[in-house]
């Protein structure tokens, strides 16, 4: 617990520096690195002109701000942690489940077909719930309706695998969500959170991976905070996690009091941080640091 103080607390002061503005003059700037990335002889997008209405002129992936050593091990599926996940997943994916004595394969079939494309678009309008729905909230409601069995909990190693699997039949596909029509409302909400400040350091999204990307912010290079890679290997956490994981440890890092992991706040915040890298290569499982 001490060190976990320690640590938060190293953070803020790290962070006052960076919200002043002659310690950002200084500060160490040091862009997106050139390095390519290719998995299994494709290449991916990770950098390319913004879309419109973008912040940014382009647009990049976390993967080009990590280090060599970090962005290797994605390169490789199997030097990937992440892809122990993926292999649960397929187990799991054709398991039967439930008292309907069902598997997800005995509706979806083969997922390399089924399910090629569905992480690029999530969250995803959903005309029964009348709201967007993530890809968590979209596998539990096939467990607890098509299924009849419990659905998963959010950050368990089932549910990680489950978006690990499904999220590598999207790999280099680019990011695609909607934006209009009903998910506009969602949208602007997403947008609104994105740039409000909170927390005792008083910092919004934005304060950071907007106006400070490229800069250095303790030992850790700041991306623009993009969610293509979701879920994420960590080597700090030692495991997959979702994007609701890393969008409330960053809430935690500003001493905010984070949005519920899966409630509204997050869907509509996810479905903005996803609008702001469309075009960018679906990485699932991505690997940071
Ligand atoms: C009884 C049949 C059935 C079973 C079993 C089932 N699903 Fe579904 N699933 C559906 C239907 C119907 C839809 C909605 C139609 C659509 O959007 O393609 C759907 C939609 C989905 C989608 C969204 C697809 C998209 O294009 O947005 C995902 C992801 C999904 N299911 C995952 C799963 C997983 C994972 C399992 C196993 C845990 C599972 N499903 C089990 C019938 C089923
Ligand atoms: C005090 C600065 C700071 C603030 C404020 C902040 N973050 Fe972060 N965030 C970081 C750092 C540092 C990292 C790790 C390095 C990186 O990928 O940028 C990170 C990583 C991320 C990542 C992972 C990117 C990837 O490629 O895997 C996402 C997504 C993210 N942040 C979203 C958010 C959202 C959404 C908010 C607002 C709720 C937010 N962050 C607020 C500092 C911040």
């Amino acid at each position: 617990m001490a060190t976990k103080i320690l640590k938060s607390k190293r953070f803020g002061y790290a962070v006052v520096g960076l919200a002043c503005a002659a310690a950002c003059a200084t500060a160490a700037f040091a862009g997106p690195n050139d390095n390519k990335l290719t998995i299994d002889g494709q290449e991916y997008v990770t950098e390319l002109p913004a879309p419109e209405g973008s912040p940014f002129d382009t647009i990049y992936s976390g993967w080009r701000f990590r280090n060599e050593a970090t962005q290797a091990m994605e390169m490789d599926d199997f030097d990937n942690p992440g892809f122990t996940n993926v292999e649960s997943g397929e187990a799991l994916w054709s398991k039967v489940d439930g008292e309907a004595g069902k598997s997800c394969a005995s509706c979806h079939n083969d997922a390399a077909e089924s399910m090629k494309g569905v992480r690029a678009q999530m969250p995803k309008w959903n005309e029964k719930a009348g709201k967007p729905v993530t890809l968590e909230q979209t596998i539990n409601g096939c467990r607890e309706n098509n299924l009849k069995a419990k659905p998963w909990k959010w950050e368990s190693n089932e549910m990680l695998s489950m978006t690990a699997f499904i999220g590598s039949k999207s790999r280099g596909m680019p990011v695609k969500v909607q934006t209009d029509g009903p998910m506009k409302s969602w949208w602007e909400k997403g947008k609104k959170l994105y740039y409000t400040r909170v927390g005792q350091l008083d910092m919004s999204c934005a304060g950071c991976h907007e106006d400070n990307y490229g800069k250095m912010i303790r030992a850790d290079h700041l991306s623009q905070g993009q969610i293509n890679g979701f879920p994420t290997y960590r080597s700090k956490w030692q495991k997959l996690g979702s994007i609701h994981r890393r969008f409330k440890g960053c809430m935690k890092n500003i001493r905010a009091q984070p949005y519920e992991v899966g409630g509204e706040e997050f869907v509509a915040l996810e479905l903005y941080v996803a609008s702001r890298g469309q075009g960018l290569s679906v990485e699932s499982p991505s690997v940071r640091n």
